[in-house]
Parts: C-alpha cells; sequence; structure tokens
C-alpha cells in the first residue's frame, strides 16, 4: 500500500498521526504526547492528520503528508446512496420493527429451500455439512439438548432477520422478502411452531411465540444495575 493509499484509509478510519519505523535503535515514540512533532517547516496545523511517505531512519520524522484536517473532509470519497444505505439497513428487531412487506409460506418455502439450502443442511433441516436447523424442541432440559433455530431461538423475528443477513452462506443478501418469510416459514414448520398453512408476514411472525421464548435471563434485568 502507498503512503497516500495509507493515508487515505487511515483518514477514513479517523486516525490521527501514524508513522513507519525500521530503526534498530529504540525509536522515538511515535504516537501520543511524547511523540516527536515535525519540523518547524514541516509545522502541521493544529488538528491536522499526516502520516510519513516511509520508513522512518532513526531521527528523521520522514516527510509529512498532510490529509486533511481533523473534522473537515478528507476530500475523495462520496456519499453513500439512499439505495446503498437501504441496501444495509435490514435490521429487524426482536417486536418486528423493521419487517419489509412482503409474505410467505412453508410450502412456498420448500422448493427455495430445496434449490438454495439443502445441500448445506440436509434435505429437510436436519443437517448436513451446516447446523441442523428444525426439531429438537423439548430437548434443551434433557440428556442431550438439540440447539435449532426451532427449538432453541427466542424470536422467531430473529430467524427472519438472520436469513435474510446472512443465509445462503454462499450468496448473503440475494433473497427477497417474500423468499426469507417462506424460508423462515419453512423451518418454524419443520419444527412444528406453526401449521403448514400458516402464512407469515409483518404481522403474523412477531405474533409468533417460540417454544423457548422464556428459556434466557436478560444480562441486564430491570432495577439492577
Ligand atoms: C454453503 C453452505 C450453506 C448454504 C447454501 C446455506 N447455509 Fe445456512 N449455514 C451455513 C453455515 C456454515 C452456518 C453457520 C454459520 C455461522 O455459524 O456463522 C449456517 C447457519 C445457518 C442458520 C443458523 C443456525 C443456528 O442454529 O445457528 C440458519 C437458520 C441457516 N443457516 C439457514 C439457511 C437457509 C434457510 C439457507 C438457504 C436460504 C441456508 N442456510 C443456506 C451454511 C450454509
Amino acid at each position: 500500500m502507498s503512503a497516500l493509499a495509507l493515508a487515505r484509509s487511515l483518514a477514513l478510519a479517523g486516525a490521527a498521526v501514524v508513522a513507519f519505523a525500521s530503526c534498530s535503535a529504540p525509536p522515538k515514540p511515535l504516537l501520543g504526547p511524547d511523540a516527536p512533532s515535525p519540523s518547524p517547516s514541516r509545522a502541521l496545523p493544529a488538528g491536522a492528520v499526516w502520516v510519513t511517505s516511509g520508513p522512518l531512519a532513526h531521527g528523521d520524522e520522514g516527510t509529512p503528508v498532510l490529509v486533511g484536517a481533523l473534522g473537515a473532509s478528507p476530500g475523495f470519497g462520496r456519499h453513500a446512496t439512499p439505495e446503498e444505505i437501504a441496501a444495509l439497513d435490514i435490521d429487524v428487531a426482536p417486536d418486528g420493527a423493521g419487517l419489509p412487506l412482503g409474505s410467505g409460506t412453508a410450502s412456498e418455502g420448500a422448493p427455495i429451500y430445496a434449490a438454495r439450502c439443502a445441500h448445506c443442511h440436509g434435505a429437510a433441516g436436519e443437517g448436513g455439512p451446516a447446523d441442523r436447523l428444525v426439531g429438537g424442541v423439548g430437548t434443551l432440559t434433557s440428556a442431550q439438548p438439540l440447539l435449532t433455530t426451532g427449538s432453541f431461538w427466542p424470536y422467531a423475528t430473529t430467524l427472519f432477520d438472520y436469513l435474510r443477513r446472512a443465509m445462503p452462506y454462499d450468496s448473503p443478501g440475494s433473497l427477497s422478502a417474500n423468499e426469507v418469510y417462506a424460508l423462515t416459514a419453512f423451518l418454524l414448520e419443520g419444527s412444528g411452531v406453526i401449521a403448514a398453512e400458516a402464512r407469515l408476514d409483518a404481522a403474523s411472525l412477531p405474533a409468533l411465540r417460540m417454544p423457548n421464548r422464556d428459556g434466557f435471563e436478560s444480562a441486564w434485568p430491570p432495577g439492577k444495575p
């Protein structure tokens, strides 16, 4: 990475000052209050961001490259478009806030699952190279608990959120809202959480009560610091 490219990425990361040292003598601190200040001819405005142009010889501060003043735009990059932000702004809260329009049923989800998921999670979600996804309801307190999306996860909405952002593993983010509703229904039906004909959407999904809904304790119980 060139010094300028490094400067750019550091300015983006909000870093203040960086330098490389390749000398064998004890180096001067390069960061913090004891760091050598650039010589007067190289003095930078207060709050400026700079990097050196290359490795430092002992006692040489390198050639500072002014990248930009903190708080001011470094003058490169561009604002994300509304479409780009919308593509990333997809979180769904446990109460269903953020769920998109659309709907799906288990029977609509079955062919999508067969095409996009079965090769990793098994033909019916029983597990394959990747996790088992269905079944195990009621086993959590048994000698052999089976943790699945149906038996373990406390909120059905989390399943929607996870599938939409993370699956299929080899192509995350490629499923439509209808497909995610249908796959969520397929998995929940496979665990016996919903009936085969149940249609999931932004209203019915948050209303589902998962079998292990009360199996968790809050790390921040009300009334405790
Ligand atoms: C290429 C293999 C692959 C494909 C295809 C795939 N998955 Fe996954 N899946 C994984 C892996 C690996 C994990 C574990 C990821 C992790 O722990 O970060 C996982 C995790 C999951 C989980 C979380 C399981 C748990 O209990 O934590 C769910 C739910 C899931 N996948 C559903 C699906 C669905 C639905 C599809 C199809 C749309 C799909 N996956 C396609 C590999 C795959």
